[in-house]
């Protein structure tokens, strides 16, 4: 946090806003849905991928900001399967701006000790961009501050399915096929996001109340926060909120947080009737 707060003007709005969070209650994994580019173009009479060149631009002040602040992981969701609907025309521009943003930004991720990991059906992308994913992965293999993970060719349901074939597949090369018994445990272990935290936090952009088939297993019990900014007018400010918000949530995870229990509730049960055992 400290590192955030050296370079914020004292008392501007978004300093204010850095002294408002504890930092000992930082969510650790931070995932975002960016919605609103195609919007954001339509509103002003632009083509939907003037929207998309716009969104570079907070995407690089997210990652620059979580990874000052102390977030461990931050995951962005930048291409879903069911993205390759869109015109060939929308889809290329997608493949050549996230080329455009790692050229531009590896010195800067080197600087910052951030560790890029993709995650989704890598094999289906078209060869130069994984190729260049690939090449930023393990240049950056080694470093050990924030985890950078985005979401390219990646579908929630497609994870599962993938997660579950990986089990079967390692259970019949052990020879241990029919004993096989599912857990929990071993799910997570053979998601794309194995050794990460589950995300404490899933900011959408642009209003939608939806979850658009993203790490459906992952955010059980993330924070949902949705904001009606368009991505590409997302800054700082808005992620600032966004983790005040969080810190405000009562976090029970199914469970009761401590405070007075009513002592009457054996008294009240019968006097509704439902007595049996
Ligand atoms: C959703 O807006 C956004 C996307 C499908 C793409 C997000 C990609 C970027 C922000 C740029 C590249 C990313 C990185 C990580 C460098 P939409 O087109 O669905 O908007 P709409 O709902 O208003 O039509």
């Amino acid at each position: 946090m400290n590192d955030l707060l050296v370079d914020l003007k004292p008392l501007s709005n978004d300093w204010r806003l850095a002294k408002g969070i504890d930092p000992e209650r930082l969510p650790a994994h931070i995932a975002i849905i960016m919605d609103g580019n195609g919007r954001w173009a339509s509103r002003r009479n632009l083509p939907r991928v003037a929207g998309h060149t716009a969104g570079i631009e907070p995407v690089r002040i997210v990652i620059e900001t979580c990874a000052r602040i102390g977030i461990q992981a931050l995951t962005l969701y930048a291409f879903s399967i069911e993205n390759w609907k869109r015109p060939r025309t929308e889809v290329d521009t997608l493949w050549r701006l996230l080329r455009l943003y790692l050229r531009r930004e590896l010195p800067e991720i080197m600087r910052n000790g951030i560790q890029f990991t993709c995650m989704g059906r890598l094999d289906g992308l078209p060869s130069p961009v994984r190729q260049e994913l690939e090449a930023a992965m393990d240049s950056t293999a080694s470093n050990r501050g924030m985890r950078l993970n985005v979401a390219v060719n990646y579908s929630g349901r497609a994870e599962l399915v993938d997660a579950l074939n990986a089990i079967i597949e390692d259970a019949r090369l052990e020879g241990s096929l029919k004993d096989l018994h599912i857990t929990e445990e071993s799910i997570s272990s053979r998601l794309y996001t194995a050794g990460l935290p589950d995300p404490d936090l899933l900011i959408r952009t642009s209003g939608e109340m939806r979850i658009s088939n993203f790490l459906l297993w992952q955010i059980a019990y993330a924070e949902l926060y949705v904001t009606e900014t368009l991505w590409p007018d997302f800054r700082r400010t808005d992620l600032l909120q966004a983790i005040i918000e969080y810190q405000k949530r009562d976090r029970r995870f199914g469970g009761l947080n401590a405070g007075p229990q009513r002592a009457d509730a054996d008294e009240w049960l019968e006097a509704v009737g439902v007595t049996a055992r």
